[in-house]
């Protein structure tokens, strides 16, 4: 398909025409279509993730650890364990116990010493991340690390019991030898079970020290050895996003500074990575999770293994230097700002830099000695007010002045609008900032009234990064807000507005991404799992065909010479597919009617069949569940009657139109 080219103007009479259907007369609206090339590229990053460790998101969630406070380094170093008796299931520490001991010099300070003076009776059990989630027919590898202290215990036997404590895969481990070692078993469960519990006994009296006990399922994401949940990958592999943006959200911030992320620890080898508490753990008093740490077993290197899978751009986010300014607001002195800049410029060198620089060695050695090709860098979260800015312009002059080519992305705080936006957007401006992150977190009312913003921005100013957006169906950080049609519905309408402005907008991303079931602390989320199964959203759907239909070059859809931003509750967008040789055009329908469009396509070499995507529910309060994805795209074909193209948008619709170029 030539682009540069006028292929066609779809010319149209302007006045309104009537259509019956089903004894309704529906109002036709005649749109033109001009695939005149506006010389705006869609860029490959415009629909992206956003990944943060919230809602259990990383462990608990896709990193597929299944016992939780594997080396006791939680505060409360017993979280997660206990030690019933094995008859009874009530506590019994007259048979044995357990203590920990600390080694502050360390990163992985903690490990249990375990005293058995009964082994018919000592146990000791993981809860998992609210249960243990295992497959029958798949396997599942253990291991744990074990130093024989005293005594005389010849084995470690490992159970998986059900939730009414019916084993049903169990391994003995003999255990050989003084000094540290690292044991493995392999379970394979004799039934699916959602909410499982690991039992570990004793054979024989004694002392042992244990610690990193894990359990991982043998079927993760390409089969990697303390990997990623398979299901849930494979989700954000459908959405064929253009970016990955990791690993935050104001977990990139921190309560504290103290709590902030650091990427350096987040690298290496698995077992010497520092836990750290959640800033999401008391995050919400309405959703208080005081068992959700950062094992860092998702890790940087990790991200950025994720991001190659996925095809997407890394785009890491770092602390500025500015502590959550919800929570403490900690802020760095100037003088003390170096180290952060530091590490941004090291990860620069850990993504790009070669086996002989420092960081790129160590990329190496953990296995990729390719760079990750990382073009892109925030700085910051959410951050406002001028301490931001005067932070920013120490980074922006150090990773340019090393690295000219980073494009790195700022932030304008945590609204759409007002003071702190204002003021950020003006002086990102004057800094000739590349990238400016918006955050917009409102109502589906607002973002149906809001489908033109972008269309006043400035087309000379940095570029749009819509970082974070989701509608919220009852308010912001409400606990009731729901993933419902209606949300969708006005995403999906806002979108056609992103994309139509996408020489201005050239990435963006809903959030937060993922929720466990039963370990959330903020809602809607994009996609939603408990320890089997996941389920999408509509709200999913809707990425998932704006980024799968985002094709290679805008083009003007008009009604009257006027882009749809919600006349008569219509949305639309185009975009042409070079690659495809399509033309594709995004319409929303907000109405409780059902509207006619007609395009003439006369001029149009197209094949006779269009293909016609519908994304649609029963009412705006439908949801998808566990149970059942009720709002799922189904795809139509129509013929094209001599060049004339008359579809129906059904009520509340999201439809996509395809047509293919001869
Ligand atoms: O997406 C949840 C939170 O919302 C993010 O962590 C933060 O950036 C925003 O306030």
């Amino acid at each position: 398909m030539k682009t540069k080219t006028k292929i066609f103007t779809a010319a149209i009479s302007l006045s309104v025409a009537f259509f019956s259907a089903q004894n309704k007369t529906i109002k036709a609206h005649f749109l033109d279509l001009d695939a005149t090339s506006t010389n705006i590229k869609i860029q490959p990053t415009m629909y992206g993730i956003f990944f943060e460790d919230i809602n259990f998101a990383a462990d608990g969630g896709l990193y597929a650890e299944l016992i939780k406070n594997r080396s006791f380094e939680f505060d409360e170093p017993l979280t997660g364990w206990k030690q019933p008796n094995t008859k009874t299931l009530s506590p019994n520490l007259d048979s044995g116990f357990l203590t920990i001991i600390t080694d502050k010099s360390k990163t992985n300070k903690n490990y249990a010493r375990i005293t058995v003076w009964n082994d018919e009776n000592y146990v000791l059990e993981n809860e998992g991340f609210r249960g243990i989630g295992l497959h029958q027919g798949e396997k599942y590898d253990l291991s744990f690390n074990l130093e024989n202290v005293s005594g005389n215990i010849s084995a470690v036997n490992t159970s998986l019991i059900d939730e009414n404590g019916t084993v049903i895969s169990s391994v003995s481990t003999i255990i050989k030898g003084g000094g540290w070692q690292k044991y493995n078993a392999v379970f394979a469960p004799s039934k699916t079970v959602e909410k499982a519990k690991l039992q570990i006994t004793f054979t024989g009296k004694g002392v042992v020290n244990m610690d990193m006990i894990s359990l991982f399922p043998q079927d993760t994401w390409k089969g990697r050895k303390g990997g990623l949940r398979k299901d849930l990958v494979q989700k954000l592999y459908d959405l064929q996003p253009g970016f990955l943006r990791f690993p935050g959200g104001c977990i990139v911030e921190g309560r504290t500074l103290a709590e902030r992320y650091q990427w350096k620890k987040t690298i290496g080898k698995v077992e010497n990575r520092e836990n750290l508490i959640n800033k999401w753990n008391n995050g919400f008093a309405h959703r208080l999770t005081p068992d959700y740490w950062q094992s860092f077993g998702l890790g940087f290197f990790e991200y950025f293994q994720l991001a190659e899978d996925l095809g997407a751009e890394p785009l890491p986010i770092l602390s500025c230097g500015m502590a959550c300014q919800f929570n403490t607001a900690e802020l760095v002195k100037m003088e003390d700002l170096d180290p952060y800049v530091q590490d941004a410029l090291d990860l620069i060198e850990f993504a790009n830099g070669d086996s002989n620089t420092k960081w790129g060695k160590i990329r190496t050695e953990m296995g990729h000695p390719k760079p990750f090709n990382m073009k892109f860098i925030g700085v910051g979260n959410e951050q406002w007010g001028a301490d931001y800015i005067e932070r920013y312009k120490v980074f922006e002059k150090a990773i340019h002045t090393k690295y000219p080519d980073i494009k790195i992305i700022s932030g304008s705080g945590p609204s759409p609008d007002g003071e702190f936006f204002d003021y950020g957007w003006k002086e990102l401006k004057k800094l000739n900032a590349q990238i400016v992150d918006e955050h917009y977190y409102n109502s589906p009312e607002w973002f149906l009234k809001n489908a033109d913003r972008y269309d006043k921005y400035d087309r000379r100013g940095p570029k749009v990064f819509a970082g974070e957006y989701a509608a919220q169906s009852v308010g912001v950080v409400k606990p009731d807000n729901k993933n419902n049609w209606l949300t969708a519905l006005s995403e999906a309408a806002f979108m056609t507005g992103l994309e139509r402005n996408a020489d201005v907008v050239t990435m963006t991303s809903y959030a937060p991404l993922f929720a466990h079931a039963e370990g959330w602390q903020w809602t809607p989320d994009l996609i939603w799992f408990n320890n089997l199964e996941s389920y999408a959203t509509p709200n999913y759907y809707v990425q998932q065909l704006f980024s799968l239909n985002k094709g290679t070059d805008l083009l003007q859809i008009t009604e009257n010479g006027q882009p749809l931003t919600g006349q008569d509750k219509l949305y639309a967008s185009a975009v042409s597919d070079t690659v495809t040789g399509e033309y594709i055009i995004k319409i929303v329908n907000a109405d409780a009617q059902a509207k006619t469009i007609q395009l003439n396509a006369k001029s149009l070499k197209i094949n006779s069949v269009m293909t016609k995507v519908i994304l649609t529910a029963p009412y705006l309060t439908t949801e998808n569940s566990f149970d059942k994805e009720l709002i799922q795209p189904r795809t139509e074909s129509q013929n094209i009657n001599k060049g004339k193209i008359i579809t129906k948008i059904p009520a509340n619709s999201f439809v996509i139109l395809k047509l293919k170029s001869l």
